[in-house]
């Protein structure tokens, strides 16, 4: 694995920073950047903009193959389109947050997913960021990393991104318990085989970024 080359897998729960430090990664040594959060964001939004039942898992099943969803991979430019619609903000949106979940249970979904994820990797140079990227998407990859966090320091994280006060974070702390949860059903939310445990607690974000910075150098140069 050359670093030109090289898959560098990034899982974790919500709040983790994942998205932040993923960026920050793939930017600093050059590589492409892949939210797949984003694309599970955006299958569900698809699913809401069309009224299916989220509730139905059958519905969501039948149509997992009908929304094309294009990822844009510049960690400074971060983009995600449904049938041509830029929908990077909308899929940040409470409705979307809240239904993401379920639709991510589905295997239809996740096969669908899956498949544009590994079309996307390549031949690699790219960070990709998710749940399930080292142990399902990317089992091959060369660098795996299990980004977490304390459950105060994700909600406290959250809340600020949600631009909320701090009488909101114990809601907030709530919602993100909860999406672990149901997360947890479909991919275990721990660290797969192989990956390198990284906890954020106590760090800024550069720091987090030197961290894994030095974990995937060291990966392309041990190999
Ligand atoms: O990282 P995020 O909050 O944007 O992820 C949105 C949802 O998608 C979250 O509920 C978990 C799910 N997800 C998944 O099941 N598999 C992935 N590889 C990435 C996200």
């Amino acid at each position: 694995h050359t670093l030109s080359r090289m898959v560098v897998a990034i899982d974790g729960p919500s709040g983790s920073g994942k998205s932040s430090v993923s960026r920050g990664v793939a930017a600093r040594l050059g590589l492409r950047y892949l939210d797949t959060g984003a694309q599970y964001r955006a299958m569900t939004y698809w699913m809401l903009q069309n009224k299916i039942d989220i509730a139905d898992p059958a519905a969501i099943a039948a149509d997992a193959g009908a929304p094309a969803i294009e990822s844009g991979t510049d960690p400074a430019a971060p983009a995600i389109s449904v049938d041509g619609h830029d929908v990077a903000v909308a899929i940040r949106e409470a409705d979307v947050t809240g239904a993401v979940s379920a639709v991510a249970a589905v295997p239809e979904v996740r096969a669908r997913l899956i498949a544009l994820q590994r079309q996307i990797i390549g031949i690699g140079g790219i960070v990709v960021e998710g749940r399930d990227i080292a142990s399902v998407v990317a089992p091959g990859a060369g660098a795996k990393i299990f980004l977490t966090a304390s459950e105060d320091a994700r909600a406290a994280r959250r809340n600020t991104e949600n631009g909320g006060g701090a009488g909101t974070v114990a809601a907030t702390r709530e919602a993100l318990t909860r999406r672990d949860s149901v997360d947890n059903r479909t991919n275990a939310l721990a660290a797969a085989s192989g990956a390198m445990v990284v906890d954020a607690t106590e760090l800024t974000l550069e720091q987090v970024i030197d961290q894994v910075a030095r974990i995937v150098i060291h990966a392309a140069q041990g190999s």
